[in-house]
């Protein structure tokens, strides 16, 4: 039986672990730095990920067999504080691994982003071996990440795996500071007949992916035999690729007619330097990849 420690539980993606199983009866203990604004469905500590004793402590007292590590600073926040970003999402990291050793956990899930891509990725369509240049401390430390996945997987005999994230569309739960949120506040204002200034610009195309996908996709990833899983570091994976301006035109049809303004800010370097579409048929034959929801089918989710 699988029991499972979440580290970053109360964000965009944490949340809806946690409902995934506890649908499926699988224990939980989700652990953040601070206290959920609601009462959760599973088990719940305060505990900061770079406090090694205190998660110590929490894996040895809730017999944890399984980690899924999702703290981190994320894009446009860690351009804020390069360094701060540096130190929570390499450090916790290693406190993670090193604990998993110590402790006889195996199994680790830790995602990666599409900000490990740069400008020589071949940005129109970045395969799933390319040139890596990230140009942010985020995609930095994601790669940083994925070469060690591969390292300790092979050294220690662990069995960490990793999957490219897109930018992931949620509306129960609020990203968390990324270059690809603009998706949710543009289609939340105008739902609610409210103004929105776009900090990217119109024609900006990035992937996305609906968190349904993003949840059951990792599921069935993490479930699967690692003797098929030919890719030792991380996945790309993706749903579907849109520009601000397309989304708006979808928005307009579905009867929104609040105005958008495009006034980018630093957040379009960011942009400028992720890919534009994500070549996901290593995934897809690997281990049975495939999104369900486009975007008519994501919006349908809020225009109901
Ligand atoms: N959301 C996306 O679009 C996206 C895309 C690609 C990859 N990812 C990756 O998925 C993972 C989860 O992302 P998310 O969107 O849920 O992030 P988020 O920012 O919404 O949540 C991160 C959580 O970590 C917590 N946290 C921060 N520092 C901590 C610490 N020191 N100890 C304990 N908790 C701490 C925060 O309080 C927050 O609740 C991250 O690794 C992120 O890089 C997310």
């Amino acid at each position: 039986m699988e029991r499972i420690l979440i580290t970053g539980a109360l964000g965009q993606l944490g949340q809806e672990f946690i409902k995934f199983f506890n649908k499926n009866n699988t224990y939980v203990l989700a652990t953040d730095i601070r206290s959920p604004l609601k009462v959760l469905s599973c088990d719940f500590e305060i505990a900061d990920a770079m406090d090694e004793k205190r998660i110590d402590y929490l894996i040895k007292k809730n017999n944890i067999n399984v980690v899924y590590h999702l703290v981190a600073v994320l894009s446009a926040n860690g351009e804020k504080n390069p360094f701060m970003a540096w130190e929570i999402n390499m450090k916790s990291f290693q406190n993670i691994i090193n604990l998993s050793i110590n402790n006889g956990i195996k199994k680790i899930f830790w995602p990666s982003s599409i900000a490990v891509f740069g400008t020589k990725s071949n940005l129109s369509f970045v395969k799933q071996d390319c040139i890596l240049n990230p140009n942010t401390i985020y995609g930095i430390s994601k790669l940083a990440g994925e070469r060690l996945i591969d390292y300790y997987n092979n050294k220690f005999d662990l069995d960490i795996r990793s999957l490219r994230y897109p930018g992931i569309i949620s509306f129960d739960t609020k990203p968390g500071g990324g270059t690809t949120d603009y998706i949710i506040e543009m289609i939340q204002s105008l739902k609610n007949e409210k103004e929105y200034t776009c900090f990217l610009n119109k024609n900006t195309k990035l992937p996305m992916l609906y968190i349904d996908d993003a949840i059951n996709g990792t599921i069935k990833y993490m479930s699967i035999n690692k003797i098929n899983l030919r890719v030792k570091d991380a996945y790309n994976i993706t749903g579907f690729s849109i520009t601000p301006f397309e989304l708006e035109k979808k928005l307009n049809e579905l009867g929104c007619s609040a105005k958008v303004i495009y006034n980018s800010d630093f957040r379009q370097d960011i942009a400028d330097t992720w890919p534009k579409e994500i070549d996901d048929s290593t995934a897809r034959k690997d281990w049975g990849w495939k999104f369900d929801y486009g975007i008519d089918k994501t919006l349908k989710v809020v225009f109901k």
